[in-house]
């Protein structure tokens, strides 16, 4: 009997992605809204140090840059703004260029075949194919003969990309479909082919003129995938808490998963984030387990019993692989002990990975030093010599915490080629901190270590340090950390220093109760919206369409216990209520919902790309990539947002006082690009001349259903782009030059 599956990618259409939201006490702004801060005060304590060096720059929306090829001392987007769009095409800029440049199932050798797109391709094939769902990634130069690296080379260089996930009725036939997909009896090869899709992929790039090809004889190129060994490195190594019957000794496990957003480092090393990995696990229900493990189940994982996302422990005829390729996913306890079956499994699954582009024969290293959780993306803030490496991180669930990890030892160029060596010098060995927003502008940084742990805390107990890593969300709980509006990608101004992270929306923000039996999250400064989305959507309430917070570092020190904050950019609709919605004066020019991308360019300082994962404002356009010339924290104004009571919620009008930056204007933000139909637009880079950009459209089509799939009805598929007619769509990177040849953006 066919039992399709619903829509469940943890990217979905409804605007939630998280697998379980916090639903922890913490309240940390309460008592101080209460106190009704004023406006003045507000002034005072946010921007009174702020204000007078910043203005200039506030006021023009034009940063004096360092000189970049190309860019000018003061970098201007000089593109026309791209409409918005539902249609089923990829919109770019007059005088840009677009190609296509690596499909779902495109060959990474001589020796795999070109893709069927049929659901005919092998699930072995799948090892040497591009993965599913593309989505952050990074471009690092190699040497022009193609050995080695040279950072600064834009004509030869290779890409690691990550494969977040699967639209997984695009990967089987329609036959397949039709037999049926449930995921209490999955077909084996399917599992694998699912399995195979998703991870990183590693591609050599060569440039020819404008174009851009991929070198398929390169022994660069490879894949990891979901069943790719890795080591766990830093203080989990050999914890009780990651032993499992693949590694009782604890220092291995297998596959990295929902690789989302990504990072890189001061040494040349890619960084891929695992984001949405709980609901691939078949569980118990939570009562079944002893009170540890029920805490930790049911703060990370949910507390009913599942068979997991794809039914991946659910082979028919059971696991006969002789290697657990399937009890793998199965977190019920089977035998005596840890080491003996995959409860622990999930616990090597939410870190950081770092992967050297340069030495493909060396196994992932799991950095358990960054914490463990629904890891977005980890960018670092500029490498000092003599200070510490330093990276900020979100967790992206609702009312989940911002982070940052900062290295013991301090920053030495000399490890500037140093590889994963480097990498276990800086990332495994340092300290985890949580971010505390205060009403006044300010706010705190509090190290996750087992002495912090307040003895009031009850609801858990942390064995040692490994444990605070591991559950550093219930850490972050008991030390009052901020819970934010699922914080996404960070980023770090290469000239002002300032910090942003994307919050994309949360639909528990600012309701009165527990109206629909959801969940309710009071209004904060930082969290500060509440309405009801314009299109009437019963159940799209909340922060419907996302900001981005900005944070400042005190004394520009990235090591530092405390920062400054103010609100960068609100989403919105152009046409909403510009005093409590399109709080940033949005227009038709840039106006987007759920930012989710966020990624500075190198070769352009002060030149910022936004991404949307969008599914509130899909009704007038698909998600967009937006070019941004951001000022610097405190450019902006004291606000009182007044949220107006919506006749679902039941409640009264809600009045929160916050800090918002400059308005947008043509000059500082403008839409750059507009995908096809039922596409994220995440993941970007550059060369590093900063004349050719990648950027990544992930899952095109993914709201038709898996029936019409298995009905072969191509003409009803959502979309068809890349490849047009009849064909199945697919995730893809592309890259975009400018005819003239100058740099992207100007
Ligand atoms: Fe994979 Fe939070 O986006
Ligand atoms: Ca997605
Ligand atoms: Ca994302
Ligand atoms: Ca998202």
């Amino acid at each position: 009997m066919s039992d399709f599956l619903t829509k469940h990618h943890p990217d979905s259409p409804n605007g939630v992605d998280d697998v379980v939201r916090n639903e922890s006490g913490n309240t940390a702004f309460g008592e101080i809204i209460e106190s009704r801060v004023s406006r003045r005060a507000v002034l005072k304590g946010g921007f009174g140090v702020a204000a007078g060096s910043f203005i200039g720059a506030g006021l023009t929306g034009c940063l004096d840059l360092q000189a970049a090829p190309g860019a000018g001392k003061h970098f201007k987007l000089g593109f026309a703004a791209v409409p918005k769009s539902t249609a089923d095409v990829l919109s770019i800029p007059p005088g840009y260029t677009a190609q296509v440049l690596f499909r779902l199932g495109d060959p990474l050798d001589t020796s795999t075949p070109e893709y069927q797109n049929d659901g005919s391709d092998t699930a072995e094939s799948f090892a040497h194919r591009a993965g599913d769902h593309h989505d952050g990634m990074e471009y690092f130069g190699l040497k022009p003969n193609g050995k080695g690296k040279s950072m600064n080379n834009a004509g030869r260089g290779l890409l690691c990309m990550n494969h977040e996930n699967i639209t997984e009725f695009f990967l089987h036939s329609a036959a397949e479909l039709a037999a049926g997909y449930v995921t209490t009896s999955r077909v084996a090869p399917q599992i694998d082919k699912e399995v195979n899709a998703h991870g990183v992929a590693v591609i050599e790039v060569t440039r020819n003129d404008k174009s851009f090809q991929i070198n398929r004889a390169s022994g660069y190129n490879r894949r990891y995938t979901a069943a790719s060994e890795m080591e766990i490195h830093g203080p989990v190594r050999g914890d009780t808490l990651v032993q499992t019957k693949y590694s009782p000794d604890g220092r291995k496990t297998r596959g990295t998963l929902n690789n989302c957003a990504h990072g890189i480092t001061p040494w040349g090393t890619y960084l891929t984030c695992e984001e949405n990995w709980a609901g691939y696990f078949k569980r118990p229900a939570s009562t079944s387990l002893a009170d540890q493990a029920r805490i930790t189940q049911n703060r990370y994982i949910g507390s009913g019993a599942s068979n997991g996302s794809y039914g991946w422990a659910n082979p028919a005829g059971g696991d006969n692989s002789g290697v657990d390729l399937y009890n793998r996913w199965n977190l019920t306890p089977t035998a005596g002990d840890a080491a003996s079956d995959f409860r622990n499994a999930a616990n090597t699954f939410g870190w950081v990975v770092e992967i050297d582009p340069f030495a493909p024969d060396t196994l992932p290293r799991k950095r358990t030093a960054l914490g463990r959780f629904g890891h977005e993306g980890a960018m670092p803030a500029k490498a000092v010599t003599g200070k510490p490496i330093v990276y900020y991180m979100g967790d992206d669930a609702r009312g989940e915490y911002i982070y940052k990890y900062v290295s013991t030892r301090k920053w030495n160029p000399s490890d500037a080629d140093g590889g994963l060596a480097a990498g276990d010098k800086y990332l495994d060995d340092g300290k985890l901190y949580v971010a505390k927003f205060n009403a006044d502008g300010s706010g705190v940084w509090i190290e996750l270590s087992l002495a912090n742990i307040p003895a009031s805390y009850t609801a858990y107990t942390f064995a040692n340090q490994a444990d605070v890593l591991t559950n550093c969300r219930l850490a972050a709980d008991a030390l009052g950390a901020t819970p934010m509006d699922r914080p996404e990608w960070t980023g770090v101004h290469p000239v002002t220093g300032d910090i942003y992270v994307t919050l994309t929306n949360n639909s528990d923000r600012g309701k009165t109760g527990t109206t629909g039996g959801g969940f309710s999250r009071a209004l904060d400064p930082v969290n500060p919206r509440y309405y009801a989305d314009l299109k009437g959507a019963a159940n799209q309430t909340g922060n419907v369409n996302g900001h981005i917070v900005r944070m400042k570092e005190a004394g520009g020190d990235s090591s530092a216990l405390s920062f400054q904050w103010d609100i960068y950019l609100f989403g919105a609709q152009a046409d909403a209520d510009g005093t409590h919605v399109n709080v940033s004066g949005l227009t038709d020019d840039n106006d987007f919902s759920s930012p989710d991308g966020l990624w500075f360019s190198h070769a352009i300082p002060g030149l910022m790309w936004l991404q949307t994962d969008d599914g509130a404002y899909t009704d007038i356009t698909n998600c967009m990539m937006l070019a941004a010339v951001p000022g610097r924290l405190g450019d902006g104004e004291a606000l009182a947002i007044t949220s107006k009571a919506v006749p679902t919620n039941g409640g009264a009008d809600q009045t929160v006082p916050t800090l918002v930056g400059q308005k947008a204007s043509s000059t500082n933000l403008r839409r750059f690009l507009v995908g096809p139909k039922g596409c994220e637009i995440t993941g970007i880079t550059e060369t590093p001349d900063g004349r050719a950009i990648f950027v990544n459209i992930q899952h095109p089509g993914e709201s038709t259903s898996s029936a019409t799939v298995a009905a072969d009805n191509a003409a009803a598929f959502q979309s068809h782009w890349p490849d047009g007619g009849l064909a199945r769509p697919r995730s893809a990177t592309i890259v975009i030059t400018k005819d003239d040849g100058g740099v992207i953006g100007s």
